[in-house]
């Protein structure tokens, strides 16, 4: 179970891409993943506002452009200084329009197995991305452009999918694993964590709406 509340969060976050230097490549690359996927899932959401949707556009736009480079080279300072600007905008945007069944599967793999909460995101965020793509296809376009990709002469459902291929390409251009196989992840606990990630607060906010089965689906999808 999350918890979120006032007591438990700070007053003052320094956001000093200096302090970042020092991450190593694959914390950077799963704290970046994480925070496109604040950014993709506010995006999507279902209370999303012209407000948010400019801060997680452009937090997607920074981190399709910013967090390779930042992998590559933890002491390039224009990289980490963008990718700071990514993350306070990302957290800007979900903050105001939560997020959705990413974070609340993620909540589970990491509650169950222990496992870093940008790796779990980054490995559901595109089989959730593409459940949830019929609920919403412009915006997945709209996501697509923000990474670089070229949709001219694209359908909106092809404009679409191109966004998921640029998620995957992303991940496994910073190492991150393609399946939770690789984590050790369990069929036999699928179902138990589908239960609990349908009575997570973040999926209320989902774009498509989803049945116990098919949470248990996109599980199987990931894996
Ligand atoms: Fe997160």
């Amino acid at each position: 179970m999350a918890i979120v509340d006032w007591r438990c969060t700070p007053n003052i976050a320094i956001n000093d891409p200096v302090l970042m230097v020092g991450k190593p490549p694959a914390l950077t690359a799963a704290t970046g993943m994480d925070a496109l996927t604040h950014a993709v899932e506010a995006y999507v959401s279902t209370i999303a506002t012209p407000i948010t949707d400019a801060c997680a556009i452009k937090a997607i736009e920074l981190v399709a452009q910013y967090l390779s480079v930042a992998v590559a080279n933890g002491e390039n300072l224009e990289a980490r200084d963008k990718m700071a600007y990514a993350e306070y905008l990302a957290g800007m945007a979900f903050n105001n329009a939560s997020l959705g069944y990413v974070h609340s599967m993620a909540h589970q793999l990491g509650g169950f197995y222990n496992l870093p909460h940008g790796v779990c995101n980054a490995i559901l965020l595109p089989a959730v991305s593409q459940y949830n793509l019929i609920a919403c296809p412009q915006r997945f376009a709209d996501i697509a452009v923000a990474m670089g990709e070229n949709i001219s002469g694209l359908s909106v459902t092809e404009a679409a999918e191109k966004a998921i291929s640029a998620i995957r390409r992303l991940s496994a251009s910073i190492g991150i694993p393609t399946g939770l196989k690789e984590l050790n992840v369990k069929e036999k606990d699928l179902k138990v964590m589908a239960e609990n990630a349908k009575k997570d607060a973040c999926q209320f906010t989902n774009p498509r709406k989803a049945t116990l089965e098919q949470v248990i689906e996109i599980f199987k999808a990931a894996m």
